[in-house]
């Protein structure tokens, strides 16, 4: 057998001891129903459910029809009152060193019953929005837990996106309060945010309208002259910490909306994703349980993600939390103060389930694998990678130097809008292969189909689909049921499918291997950056007459970011300078994050005779790849001008 088809059959150990076993297979498909009710019943229902799924809106659905819960109460009351209350539920770890803090779930409890009653104070109500713009600390899931505890939808905004990017979202959702710190610790040094909120919801005329509060849990405390908004800021100190730790939690419908993530989509403006109550919670509370093979009171979970994208939410939030479980949060970069942070992390507190991007694991590759062997990290068990599809070269180096060859890896696929993770190895049940995700969980559904709907053969690449609706489906997107039915079923009317926007194919065995996006969506370490919102900011620049955005192969990213502009007439082409600009204009229109890798100042871009841009021919021009079929293009010697000046 060669090193490229090696499987990897799970030990004997897992076999043994796994939560999942194979037989669920079979069971979820002979009646997906009761499947997901029986998941379903793993959460505490004020009033149960009278039907599982109501499918007759489709594509809108509804589960557990009937029912009624409080999210809040099953990821921390209910683990309290059966005893547990002393176990530790999150071990948080700040950037700067010794900057430390367990909390139990008693702890938890008060802390969260306190932001419950203080939200409660100042009036909100359920199916209020409240916007989250926080880097990693207690406080951030404090807030998450005491929103759902009251039924107020949050929205949680990376705390490195942009003013402009936090505004656009505050007034989307119509937030009512937004809650952050005065800053950040990034590298080691303290960096503003709560001057970012400040700028985003402006003053007098140009003041945000829906806001009524910003709550600031201090964090750095580095600024003594923070500007304060009189009747409008609050410390969270002041106000939160001097509530009583007792709240009596109501139950909400298990369709109540729990929150809105924005990602981006194939158009500028980023969409609202609705998550419910019910669902989302049964999915990630399922998915942690049998993916991640958690036991309770031995397990230690890490997972690497940020609140503000989708994984944060259901694997450093709800599927943790959900299952009683003991998690790290650490709030820092994986390289502060060195390269050897999240070994030491993992020694520490003895980590059994590390899941990151591949990205990460790339970059450690980079590092060197003396780091991570300077390290005991014989507590891991189980690894898993999340975001995009794992090249089988950093699998391997993942299995071999950070799971020391015995820890299984579960490649998980899944998406903001699917709410949970949906294809993946079972631990214990699944031989995997590198780079594979290998097939749908238990209750889950997909396909991989052409442009006409039919399924593809072993080895064609095609659409992935999903087949079936589940309970972690989003509801929606915020405001527009109509973008919600285009964007994805629209694709798939007639068969009724949930279209994913990633390409996939099965191999000989039937293994599922996901692709990477087929629409114009790029996944730069992981982090998904449409390229017309790039595209938006470059033209915002006074510079820019037009702009074409690709994501090209990146050997650590995964894809990076390549613009190429056209000057607007008579503007003179300074270089590097004018590019620093047009860079920052995209740091400043969206985040850091979204800067382009590369910007090509070019005298044309090339165009179809309809006037679209051939973004596939830009692509091989910055993966510096032999031109595709230039045929359809106005004038095909616009590629001459692009590589003279790449050159
Ligand atoms: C990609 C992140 C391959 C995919 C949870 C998807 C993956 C997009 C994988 C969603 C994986 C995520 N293998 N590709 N294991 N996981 N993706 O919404 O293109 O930030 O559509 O959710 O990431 O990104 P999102």
């Amino acid at each position: 057998m060669t090193e490229a088809s090696k499987v990897y059959p799970p030990s004997d150990e897992f076999v043994a001891g796994a939560n999942a076993t194979a037989e669920m297979y079979a069971r979820a498909d002979a009646n997906p129903d009761e499947f997901w009710a029986e998941q379903a019943r793993r959460l505490d229902w004020a009033t149960p459910f009278t039907q599982t799924l109501d499918w007759s809106g489709a594509p809108f659905a509804k589960w557990f029809v009937g029912g009624e819960l409080n999210v809040s109460v099953n990821c921390v009351d209910r683990h309290v009152a059966a005893g547990k209350g002393d176990r530790v539920a999150i071990h948080w770890v700040g950037e700067p060193i010794d900057d430390t803090r367990d909390i139990t779930y008693s702890q938890l409890k008060d802390e969260v019953s306190r932001a419950a009653n203080y939200l409660s104070s100042i009036g909100l109500q359920a199916g209020d929005r409240v916007a989250i713009y926080m880097p990693m600390v207690p406080e951030a899931i404090i807030s998450m837990l005491a929103c759902a505890r009251l039924g107020l939808t949050h929205s949680v905004v990376f705390a490195g996106f942009s003013a402009a990017a936090l505004r656009s979202r505050v007034d989307d959702a119509e937030a009512k309060v937004v809650i952050t710190t005065d800053g950040q610790f990034r590298r080691g040094e303290p960096a503003p945010l709560k001057a970012a909120v400040d700028e985003a919801l402006g003053t007098g005329d140009d003041a945000a309208p829906s806001i009524e509060k910003v709550i600031v849990v201090r964090r750095t405390n580095h600024d003594p002259d923070l500007n304060w908004v009189e009747g409008r800021d609050v410390w969270w100190e002041d106000t939160v910490d001097e509530q009583s730790p007792v709240h009596e939690a109501e139950a909400f419908d298990a369709e109540h909306p729990l929150f809105l993530l924005y990602t981006s989509g194939t158009t500028g403006k980023p969409k609202g994703i609705v998550h419910s109550s019910g669902g989302y919670l049964t999915q990630a509370s399922y998915t942690f349980h049998n993916v991640f093979d958690h036991k309770e009171g031995r397990d230690v979970f890490w997972c690497g993600a940020d609140i503000g994208w989708v994984t944060g939410h259901s694997y450093l939030v709800y599927g943790p939390l959900s299952n009683g479980a003991t998690e790290v949060i650490y709030e820092g970069t994986p390289n502060s103060p060195n390269e050897h942070r999240h070994f030491q992390i993992i020694e520490k507190y003895g980590v059994t389930t590390y899941y990151i991007a591949p990205t990460l694991i790339r970059t450690f590759m980079k590092w060197g694998r003396e780091i991570p062997d300077a390290h005991d990290l014989s507590s891991l068990r189980l690894l898993g990678s999340v975001g995009e599809p794992i090249n089988p070269e950093a699998w391997r180096w993942y299995n071999d130097v950070i799971g020391g060859g015995r820890c299984p890896i579960v490649d998980t696929w899944w998406q903001t809008e699917t709410g949970g993770i949906m294809i993946s190895p079972l631990p214990g049940v699944t031989a995997t292969k590198p780079g594979s995700a290998m097939r749908p969980l238990p209750g889950i559904s997909a396909t991989i189909v052409d442009d006409n709907a039919n399924p593809v053969g072993d080895g064609e690449q095609g659409y992935l689909v999903l087949d079936r609706p589940w309970p972690g489906m989003l509801r929606g997107i915020w405001g527009d049921p109509e973008r919600f039915k285009e964007t994805y079923w629209s694709r798939f009317e007639d068969q009724g499918w949930y279209f994913a926007g990633d390409g996939a194919r099965y191999d000989e065995d039937g293994a599922l291997w996901v692709l990477g996006r087929v629409d114009d969506v790029m996944n730069v370490s992981g982090h998904r950056i449409s390229t017309s919102e790039v595209e938006s900011a470059l033209v915002a620049h006074p510079a820019v007459a037009e702009a074409a955005v690709i994501g090209a192969a990146d050997e650590t990213t995964g894809q990076g970011i390549v613009a190429f502009v056209i000057l607007m007439g008579g503007i003179e082409n300074t270089g590097d300078a004018l590019i620093a600009e047009m860079r920052q204009q995209v740091a400043v229109d969206i985040s850091p994050i979204a800067k382009p890798r590369e910007i090509n100042i070019v005298p044309e871009l090339p165009k179809t005779r309809s006037g679209k841009i051939m973004r596939r021919l830009l692509k091989d021009v910055a993966e510096g790849r032999e031109l595709g079929d230039t045929s359809t293009l106005v004038d095909p010697s616009v590629f001459e001008a692009i590589r003279a000046k790449r050159a």
